[in-house]
């Protein structure tokens, strides 16, 4: 991708970001219309279908050469990467949304052939805006971000995961979870993913790892924390594939080994 051009780009997604993070934070006490999708807990609301139809209409519009791979519906049916393709979860971490009325995020990462460009993900609430463009860094608002410290053990790490490893575990012994739990410092649960890749990219959560996930959930984090050294794959380091589900563990690179030979691998199902 020619570099003036993604500069144009990143400013024209970041400035619809911050416009549909205003309009959530505008609306964020008006009445809800909230449906399930895949069971009773996949929660869908008007404004999760409004931001991503605000997005779609936006980049159709101006840019009606490009791909948008989305959660609601607004999106293509994509069987390649070929070409920019926007990747947008509108609301990511509609539970939180809807219950907690913060912790959720925008996540926008746009791709062209398959590569990472511009990852943004936008804590709406907060109103923290982490943003990377591929081999410039990562930024949290105006701030670039460090890279992560490779004298991290596993013994002082954080991890983020959720309870379906010890509950509904079907790629690992729940027993080696247990494990991996117990040997690192602490575990944390956000309930957006977006928001945990950030807090990887970060460098206040040391991984995160997830069963199930979304390219929409992961494609503009992806991004962000390969800008400050952490690496992304599955979670028993193959590659992510971005045109289906992945199991994901995203994490700072002096522990990602550990964690997949002495655990995952191990416990591999
Ligand atoms: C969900 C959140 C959650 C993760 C789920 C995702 P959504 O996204 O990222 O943290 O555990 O797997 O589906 O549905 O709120 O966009
Ligand atoms: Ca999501
Ligand atoms: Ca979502």
């Amino acid at each position: 991708m020619n570099l003036t051009f993604r500069d144009e780009l990143f400013q024209q997604a970041k400035d619809w970001v911050l416009e549909a993070g205003e309009t959530i934070r505008n609306k964020i006490y008006d009445p809800l219309t909230i449906s399930t999708k895949a069971d009773r807990n996949d929660l869908v609301t008007t404004m999760d279908r409004n931001t991503e139809y605000f997005f779609m209409a936006n980049i159709r519009k101006t840019y009606p050469d490009h791909f948008i791979l989305s959660e609601e519906g607004y999106g293509d049916a994509l069987e390649a990467l070929d070409g920019t393709v926007w990747i947008i979860d509108p609301i990511d971490g509609t539970m939180n949304f809807v219950h907690q009325k913060r912790n959720f995020a925008i996540s926008v990462g746009i791709y062209h052939d398959g590569i990472g460009e511009i990852g943004f993900i936008y804590d709406v609430m907060a109103d923290v805006l982490y943003s990377a463009k591929r081999d410039e860094g990562a930024y949290k608002n105006h701030t670039v971000l460090p890279q992560l410290s490779m004298q991290k053990n596993i013994y002082e790490s954080i991890l983020g995961l959720n309870h379906f490893w010890l509950c509904d575990n079907r790629l690992v012994d729940e027993k080696v979870i247990q494990d991996l739990v117990k040997t690192v410092r602490g575990s944390r649960t956000y309930g957006s993913a977006a928001l945990e890749f950030a807090s990887v990219a970060e460098g206040i959560m040391d991984g995160y790892m997830t069963m199930d996930l979304a390219p929409w959930d992961i494609a503009a984090g992806i991004v962000i924390v390969n800008e400050t050294g952490g690496r992304t794959t599955n979670a028993f380091g193959e590659p992510i594939n971005l045109l289906q589900k992945n199991s994901v563990l995203t994490c700072n690179p002096a522990v990602q080994e550990k964690i997949i030979n002495d655990y995952m691998e191990k416990g591999r199902k």
